[in-house]
């Protein structure tokens, strides 16, 4: 589907250089979503996600959870996993992925994401 064109601002109006490049980065942005809406549901049915979750007390989760069904509503396939329960091999399978994951102290990873790192990190 052909993007709508972009609406431009005229010579005329009494902007700087910089409030005309945000105005004209905001009307892009604007014009971007509104082509999204449009094609949700059609355009993302050959879209799959896999989301994979790194949390300690479930916030992660549940931000997954909502990312899923904005992503289902929107006609994506979206597949949640711990990040533990990752293989490399499923892993190099995967086309999107999602990683939402907190952090903890000096920015530690949850427990539930050290297998996974080790097996990442290992050759
Ligand atoms: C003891 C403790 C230490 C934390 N340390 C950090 C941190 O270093 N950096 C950070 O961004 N957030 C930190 N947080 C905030 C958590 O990342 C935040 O609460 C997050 O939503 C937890 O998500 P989870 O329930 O998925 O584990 C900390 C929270 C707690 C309770």
């Amino acid at each position: 589907m052909p993007m709508k064109p972009i609406l431009t601002i005229p010579d005329f109006m009494p902007l700087s250089a910089e409030q005309r490049a945000w105005l004209q980065g905001y009307y892009a942005g604007m014009a971007m979503q509104a082509e999204m809406s449009v094609s949700a549901g059609a355009g993302l049915s050959s879209f799959a996600v896999d989301i994979l979750i790194g949390t300690q007390t479930g916030n992660a989760e549940g931000l997954a959870e909502e990312m899923a069904m904005t992503l289902g509503g929107a006609g994506a396939q979206a597949r949640m996993h711990q990040l533990d329960d990752v293989e490399m091999d499923a892993l190099a399978e995967m086309e999107n992925v999602l990683v939402i994951a907190s952090t903890y102290g000096e920015g530690e990873m949850p427990d539930n994401a050290h297998l996974f790192w080790e097996a990442l990190e290992a050759e």
